[in-house]
């Protein structure tokens, strides 16, 4: 698969990296705009064009992966489907409902394949939370309470992260990876509360709490923050089954069953790449990339990242 990526900076050479590791893709041009896209590329040593519609029309382009900031997600898209490449845009796929519509609209008009890089999908711990809730060994779930903390980005002040119009700030920055999780593994809640806080001069907030509520008596809190304290990055999770409990944190998967029996599951990761982000070496990026240009050679959607529970997802953050 011949790849023109869009956008080096972080998430750019993120993709860049875990692309090296996998067999039969290349990454054989890049669209970018500054100067640390125009050192990537130097770096890279692939050519570097203004716009999609250059790239594709001058090279032999399969799939466009788009890795700039949240509010170009759109136009960038659209151009890369007009010229009938098929697409993983990073998350969230757009700021407003319509305009998600809008992209897998045209991707549908053209043939071609729209993914979204929801990349906990592809993690082994969401893997395992998947089989848990699936195979019901704990039962049916009741409660869940995810949590996705972090230490204020000040790296990005005066960047695109901290303007509502560019990137939606943090519902739809950082808690999408939690929501898109819970929403895949009970369904979209009929019912969704918040409650939000900011120190004083804050232009936005800085941490959100929500309760999903569901009819048949299924419950999940959820936190997210970008704290003005210098916390470890903590993203944890667990879910309360009738018998039994499952907990992600820095210990892994562990399964607490109501019998006393305590199961550490495997989440290892046979490969890890340096990502290159705050993440460090990882095999989630390597899991997802693998994965969606598997479905993109074999022109199908990805059961992993499917276009109504993107909608469902995009509808619920842009009501908060
Ligand atoms: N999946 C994840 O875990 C994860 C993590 C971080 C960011 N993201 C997402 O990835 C996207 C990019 O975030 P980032 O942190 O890499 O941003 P960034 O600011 O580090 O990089 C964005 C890059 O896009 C380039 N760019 C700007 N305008 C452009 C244009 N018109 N055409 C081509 N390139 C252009 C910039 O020059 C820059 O190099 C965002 O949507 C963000 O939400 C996802």
């Amino acid at each position: 698969m011949n790849i023109l990526l869009v956008g080096l900076g972080g998430m750019g050479a993120c993709h860049y990296n875990n692309y090296q590791h996998i067999e039969d893709a290349a990454v054989v041009a890049c669209v970018g705009k500054g100067e640390r896209d125009q050192d990537a590329a130097k770096a890279w040593g692939i050519p570097l064009y203004e716009t999609v519609a250059q790239a594709c029309q001058s090279e032999n382009i399969d799939l466009v992966d788009v890795c700039t900031p949240t509010h170009l997600h759109k136009p960038l898209v659209l151009d890369a489907i007009a010229q009938g490449k098929h697409v993983i845009c990073e998350k969230p796929i757009a700021l407003k409902l319509a305009d998600a519509q809008e992209m897998y609209a045209a991707a549908e008009e053209k043939g071609v394949q729209l993914y979204v890089a929801q990349v906990l999908q592809f993690t082994r711990e969401v893997e395992t939370l998947r089989e848990v809730v699936a195979d019901a060994r704990y039962g049916k779930p009741l409660d869940g309470c995810f949590e996705r903390l972090t230490a204020c980005p000040k790296w990005s002040a005066g960047g695109w992260l901290f303007d509502k119009e560019k990137s939606g700030l943090l519902p739809f920055d950082l808690h999408i990876h939690d929501l898109d999780v819970i929403v895949s593994m009970f369904g979209k809640p009929d019912d969704v509360l918040f409650t939000e806080c900011a120190g004083p001069g804050k232009a936005y907030s800085e941490q959100y709490r929500f309760l999903y509520v569901w009819h048949s008596g299924m419950n999940v809190c959820a936190e997210a923050a970008w704290f003005n304290a210098a916390i470890p990055f903590t993203a944890r999770w667990r879910v309360y089954f009738e018998r039994g409990m499952l907990v992600c944190d820095h210990n892994g998967v562990t399964g607490y069953a109501d019998d006393g029996t305590v199961t550490q599951f495997d989440v290892s990761e046979p490969v890890t790449v340096d990502c290159g982000i705050n993440l460090g070496r990882s095999g989630w990026f390597l899991r997802e990339l693998t994965h969606l240009l598997a479905c993109a050679k074999k022109g199908e959607p990805s059961p992993l990242v499917p276009k109504q529970r993107i909608l469902d997802v995009l509808e619920i953050i842009e009501r908060i």
